[in-house]
């Protein structure tokens, strides 16, 4: 039986679709459906690069279409430069590069999907976050009580100075929380076990060119996948941080639910800035801070991933593409 039932909400994204496979593939989730976000690519885009990853690695799972923009701010540019101008690092993604038929879709919007998805298994539910958080916040103004219903929210974002990182996209926040920072403030802010996955950790665990190869060679039609749509995304590495590889974001979300113990976390509440410029600035105040901190104080504790076994996630996601008769 799979421990883990996972709705996952992305913006796809080349490392969005590198951390599908990795979902797909792992025996212990159980994907009960995806829903698109803004963010990479225009919500247009990520949503039919949604249905092309379904449609070739989780046959079945249905795709919810979700925001096209923050809650008080402007949609922001396609980051061609990084995912490629259609999302997936310019990959061939054959007819279903087409613009997507609504007939394709869960009639409901993304974040009514989550609504009854977690509706329908309380208590059971993972969300498994890596994009804008809009549909999370919608959820959540659609029906509060979810927030008692979900097992856990992991979330890609944010950036919590570790190694002096602050951000990736300012020097003061990461693109995720930055995309939707009143979400962002409100989803940490809600009375729902969340776990977040920052740079602190994503920008310390990199695949090398050569564990890519290996992947591609190894990993039979996955990985081959892996290996073509990581060509544009490590170039644009290669380019702005001199690195023969990538660093893994969306895939470490995946990694933190089915290994925690791969991850050393950090408990107390979580704020993000929404105005000035330090905008998309998330700022925990550790639970050992004894100091009174009244914007704070009030909220829930989130676990924030601080240290990560880079080896152990690596291996974990190799063993998964490339394990037993994957050829
Ligand atoms: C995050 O931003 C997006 O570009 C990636 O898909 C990832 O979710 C990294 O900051
Ligand atoms: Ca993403």
């Amino acid at each position: 039986m799979s421990q883990h039932k996972v709705i996952y909400d992305t913006d796809p994204g080349v490392d969005d679709a590198m951390a599908l496979v990795f979902q797909a593939l792992h025996p212990d989730i159980e994907l009960l459906g995806l829903t698109s976000v803004f963010g990479n690519a225009t919500i247009e885009t990520t949503t039919r690069n949604a249905l092309f990853l379904t449609s070739r690695f989780a046959p079945h799972v249905p795709v919810a279409q979700g925001a096209a923009a923050p809650l008080e701010r402007a949609a922001p540019q396609p980051l061609a430069w990084i995912h490629g101008d259609n999302g997936l690092g310019n990959v061939d993604l054959g007819s279903a590069g087409e613009p997507i038929a609504s007939a394709t879709l869960d009639a409901r919007p993304a974040h009514r999907f989550i609504v009854d998805t977690v509706r329908a298994h309380p208590g059971e539910v993972t969300l498994i976050a890596v994009g804008p958080l809009t549909n999370l916040a919608l959820a959540l103004a659609d029906d509060p009580q979810i927030a008692t219903l979900v097992k856990q929210v992991v979330i890609m974002g944010g950036a919590f100075g570790g190694d002096g990182v602050l951000g990736n996209v300012t020097p003061a926040a990461e693109a995720n929380i930055l995309g939707d920072p009143h979400a962002a403030d409100i989803v940490l802010g809600a009375a729902w076990p969340v776990a977040i996955v920052g740079l602190d950790v994503t920008q310390r665990t990199i695949m090398s060119r050569d564990y890519l190869a290996s992947i591609g060679e190894r990993g039979g039609a996955a990985g081959q996948f892996v290996w073509d749509v990581s060509r544009h995304y490590e170039a644009f590495h290669e380019q702005s941080a001199q690195l023969t590889g990538i660093y893994v974001h969306d895939s470490s979300a995946v990694a933190y639910v089915l290994a925690p113990h791969l991850y050393t976390t950090r408990s107390g509440p979580v704020r993000v800035l929404t105005e000035g410029i330090a905008v998309g600035q998330t700022i925990q105040k550790p639970s050992t801070m004894p100091v009174p901190a009244p914007d704070w104080d009030s909220r829930p504790s989130c676990e924030v991933c601080i240290g990560v076994d880079v080896q152990g996630m690596l291996a974990l996601y190799e063993a998964t593409l490339c394990g037993a008769n994957r050829h």
